[in-house]
C-alpha cells in the first residue's frame, strides 16, 4: 500500500499512549496515580444523563440536521448570550462530535502548501499535527513561563505574514492552565481587525474554569473581529462528558455552510441523543458545573503549593482549566525521562511537556482533576523518587 505523504505528518496526543501504558500497569496489578488524563473525575450530571436515555426511549434514532437539532443550537446561542453577553444567530453554530472536529476543521478549511497558521505552543498537540498535516506551515506562538504561559499580543501580531490564513488561541490553556489577561486580548484583537483575511480561532473549551475571581474574555465579545472568528467550546469538560462526544462551534456568515459541508462529509450529525443531553446541560441546574470548578480550585492550590516543594520543581499558579505545568529543568532530567520514570518506578501518571510542543522542553504536565488524597499521595511519592535520585 501507498499512503498519502500527509500522513506521514500527522501527530498524535501522547497523553491517550500514557493512558494505555497506566491501564496496561494497572491491569498488571500496579497502583498507579493518573494525572496523565485531561479530563474531568466527576460523572456526568444525572439529569443529562436521563435526557439521553428518555431522547433514546422517546424514539430520537435517526439522522438529525448535519449542523445539529435547532432546539440545541438555539440553546447554544442562548448560553453564549447569558455567558459571554453577545448575540449569535444559532444559524452560526455547527454542533461537532467534539471540541476536537472543530480544529481538524478550521484547519483544514485554512491549511495548504504555502500557507501559514499561528498556534500555541506549548499548546493542544492537535492544533500542531493538523497544521502540518494539511501542508501549511505551523508556526508556534511561545508561551513563556515568565508571564504566567500568557502570550504578548505583540509578539503574536509580529509572527503574521502575508501568508498567515490563520492565528489559534487557547485560553485558559492546556497544557499550561495560562489565561490570557484582557488587556492582552485587547489588544492582539485591535491587531487582528485591522488583518480581515486572517482567521481567528479561538479555543474556549475552558471557559467556565476560571479561577482568582478571573473572568473568562471571550473573542466573540469583540464585534470587529466577528466576521473572522471561530469559536471553538463544547460540553467535555464543563459538564464531564468527554466520552459523549458533544463539541459546539460558532462561526463567521461567510462560512459556516462550508463548515457544514464538512460536517456532512464527515460524520452527518452528532448522535441524537447526546444532542438532547446537550440541550439539558445547557439549560438545566448549574450547580454541578460550580461544585466541580470548585473541587479544581481547591485541588489547584494543593497541587501547585505540593510541586513547589519538590526539589528541582518550580510551577507558577495556573489561572484556569485544571493542569499544572511545573518547570522541572532542575530536577537535570528531560521531560520525558523523566515522565517516564515517574510512571514506571513510581507509578504516577503525568505528560512530558514535549508532548505540546518544543517549547514544551523542561516541563511536565500534571492533570489535577483527581482527588486530594490522591494528588497528595502522588506528591509524596514523586518527592522519595527524587530524593533517592540524589
Ligand atoms: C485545548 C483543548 N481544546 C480542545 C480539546 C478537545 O476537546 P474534545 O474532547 O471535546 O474533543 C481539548 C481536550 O483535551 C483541549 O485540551
Amino acid at each position: 500500500m501507498r499512503l498519502s505523504a500527509k500522513m506521514g505528518r500527522l501527530g498524535t496526543e501522547t497523553a491517550f499512549e500514557v493512558l494505555a501504558r497506566a491501564e496496561a500497569l494497572k491491569a498488571a496489578g500496579r497502583n498507579i496515580i493518573n494525572l496523565g488524563i485531561g479530563q474531568p473525575d466527576f460523572k456526568t450530571p444525572a439529569h443529562i444523563v436521563d435526557a439521553a436515555v428518555k431522547a433514546l426511549r422517546d424514539g430520537h434514532h435517526g439522522y438529525t440536521p448535519a449542523p445539529g437539532i435547532p432546539r440545541l443550537r438555539e440553546a447554544v446561542a442562548a448560553d453564549i448570550s447569558k455567558r459571554r453577553g453577545v448575540e449569535i444567530d444559532p444559524n452560526h453554530v455547527l454542533v461537532v462530535p467534539g471540541g476536537k472536529v472543530t480544529m481538524f476543521f478550521a484547519i483544514l478549511m485554512f491549511g495548504e502548501e504555502g500557507a501559514e497558521i499561528l498556534y500555541p505552543n506549548p499548546g493542544f498537540p492537535i492544533y500542531e499535527s493538523v497544521i502540518e498535516f494539511s501542508g501549511a506551515k505551523a508556526v508556534p506562538i511561545p508561551l513563556m513561563e515568565e508571564k504566567d504561559f500568557s502570550f504578548s499580543a505583540d509578539s503574536v501580531l509580529n509572527q503574521i505574514t502575508p501568508r498567515t490564513r490563520l492565528v489559534i488561541i487557547n485560553s485558559p490553556a492546556n497544557p499550561t492552565g495560562g489565561a490570557v489577561p484582557q488587556e492582552e486580548v485587547d489588544k492582539l484583537v485591535v491587531g487582528l481587525a485591522k488583518r480581515p483575511s486572517i482567521a481567528v480561532m479561538s479555543d474556549e473549551i475552558y471557559s467556565r474554569m476560571c479561577y482568582d475571581g478571573r473572568e473568562h474574555v471571550s473573542l466573540l465579545q469583540y464585534p470587529e473581529i466577528r466576521d473572522q472568528l471561530i469559536l471553538l467550546d463544547g460540553w467535555s469538560k464543563t459538564y464531564a462528558m468527554t466520552g459523549w462526544r458533544m463539541g459546539y462551534s460558532v462561526w463567521p456568515e461567510s462560512i459556516i455552510e462550508k463548515a457544514t459541508r464538512l460536517a456532512v462529509n464527515c460524520h452527518s450529525c452528532v448522535n441524537a441523543s447526546a444532542q438532547h443531553a446537550g440541550i439539558a446541560a445547557l439549560e438545566g441546574p448549574q450547580d454541578s458545573v460550580a461544585e466541580m470548578v470548585s473541587a479544581f480550585d481547591e485541588r489547584r492550590r494543593v497541587i501547585v503549593d505540593g510541586l513547589n516543594a519538590l526539589p528541582g520543581f518550580r510551577c507558577r499558579k495556573p489561572g484556569g482549566a485544571f493542569y499544572a505545568f511545573p518547570n522541572v529543568e532542575e530536577t537535570g532530567m528531560n521531560a520525558k525521562t523523566l515522565q517516564n520514570r515517574l510512571l514506571e518506578d513510581v507509578g504516577v501518571a503525568t505528560v512530558a511537556g514535549t508532548s505540546f510542543g518544543a517549547f514544551g522542553e523542561g516541563f511536565i504536565r500534571f492533570s489535577y482533576a483527581s482527588s486530594i488524597a490522591s494528588i497528595t499521595q502522588a506528591v509524596d511519592r514523586i518527592e522519595n523518587f527524587l530524593k533517592s535520585e540524589t
